[in-house]
């Protein structure tokens, strides 16, 4: 029987997401990868255990996480019920819907039929009665922003969820989207953008918007799924991502990135980090940024990401260092 740390919560930080009355832990676990029916439960089942005894108090799935879809929902399901039960209200679960998860017409994108439709089988395959936060996971352009949004009102309002997100709307989209979901009555709780060292986007405007409405962001990819670690430093390891070559492509490590890749590798060592600790320290150097949603294939490197919160610090020059890195020129 799993027996949760009882320290738990001693080191772990917390941070509000935006106006809201949640705080999220500032590291938080994804399980899009290394929890499908394909992967070993155990392993699945260890990192959540161990997610949980550092403080990890979310964790994040979406309707077709697995491999197959729908897989990684029915192993958390599967380890809730044997580890997380007595814990339920310790936990802030999420799930989300906006891609393709079953054929035909009503089973992607962004319409009421859709949206709520997941949302029942999400609960479904994890046992649950309710999530913590159900996010519409991309926007989608063909149907009214009011519909997809008023399916998120309605899983509240009826009890299937407590809080409404969004996911990959742009700076433009979030506001308008933020506008209708205040004038429903189910407030924004956060957005869910991709943000690391290499991917910047949300610098150009969707934080400003954000910060000014009070809503928080849980940033996914803080690693670049994987890149921003020494995990690719000497070659590419049979057991990484981008070894499947799927989401994560070979062609994508080419020469280039791997020289930034080592120089930032260089300034996380004189931090006295690792770089994948310095690449989740780095995304919480912004207070507009309420968590860094990791994800990982082993519990050590659970450990890691969340040894970054010793050092949450940079210095002027550290950044700078870190952009002329980027910039792809040498440091001064
Ligand atoms: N909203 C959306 O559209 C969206 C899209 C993508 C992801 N997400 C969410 O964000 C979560 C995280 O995404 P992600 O998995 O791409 O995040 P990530 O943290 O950037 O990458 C995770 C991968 O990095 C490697 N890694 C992790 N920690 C490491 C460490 N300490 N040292 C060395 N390598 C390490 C592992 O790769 P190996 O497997 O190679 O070991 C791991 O699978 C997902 O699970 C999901 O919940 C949301």
């Amino acid at each position: 029987m799993y027996i949760a740390d009882d320290k738990r919560y001693d080191s772990m930080q917390y941070r509000r997401s935006g106006r809201s009355g949640i705080k999220l832990p500032a590291v938080s676990l994804g399980l899009w990868h290394n929890f499908g029916g394909v992967d070993h439960l155990e392993n699945s089942r260890a990192m959540l255990r161990r997610a949980f005894d550092l403080g990890i108090t979310h964790f994040d799935l979406a309707n077709n996480y697995g491999p197959p879809y729908g897989s990684a929902e029915e192993t958390f399901g599967q380890i809730l019920k044997k580890d997380f039960l007595p814990y339920r209200d310790e936990l802030i679960i999420s799930t989300k819907a906006g891609w393709d998860m079953w054929p035909g017409p009503y089973g992607n994108l962004g319409s009421r039929k859709y949206i709520l439709a997941s949302l029942d089988q999400s609960l479904k395959r994890m046992g649950l009665q309710y999530v913590d936060i159900f996010y519409h996971h991309r926007p989608d352009p063909d149907t009214p922003m009011e519909e997809s949004l008023g399916a998120l009102d309605t899983a509240v309002r009826s009890g299937r969820a407590l809080y409404a997100g969004i996911s990959a709307y742009n700076a433009k989209q979030t506001s308008e989207a933020l506008k209708i979901l205040r004038a429903l009555g189910t407030p924004c709780l956060i957005h869910q953008p991709k943000y690391s060292m290499l991917v910047r986007d949300p610098e150009q405007g969707l934080f400003d918007v954000l910060e000014k409405e009070g809503v928080g962001s849980i940033v996914f990819s803080p690693l670049a799924q994987g890149l921003l670690s020494d995990r690719y430093l000497h070659g590419i390891p049979s057991d990484s991502r981008a070894a499947r070559d799927f989401f994560l492509k070979k062609k994508d490590i080419g020469e280039d990135k791997l020289a930034k890749v080592r120089e930032l590798n260089e300034i996380a060592k004189q931090r006295g980090q690792t770089l994948a600790e310095m690449a989740v320290a780095w995304v919480l150097r912004d207070p507009r940024v309420t968590s860094a949603l990791v994800g990982t294939s082993k519990v050590s490197q659970v450990d890691d990401n969340v040894a970054a919160l010793k050092n949450l610090k940079f210095s002027a020059e550290e950044l700078r260092k870190i952009d002329g890195a980027l910039a792809g020129k040498q440091a001064a």
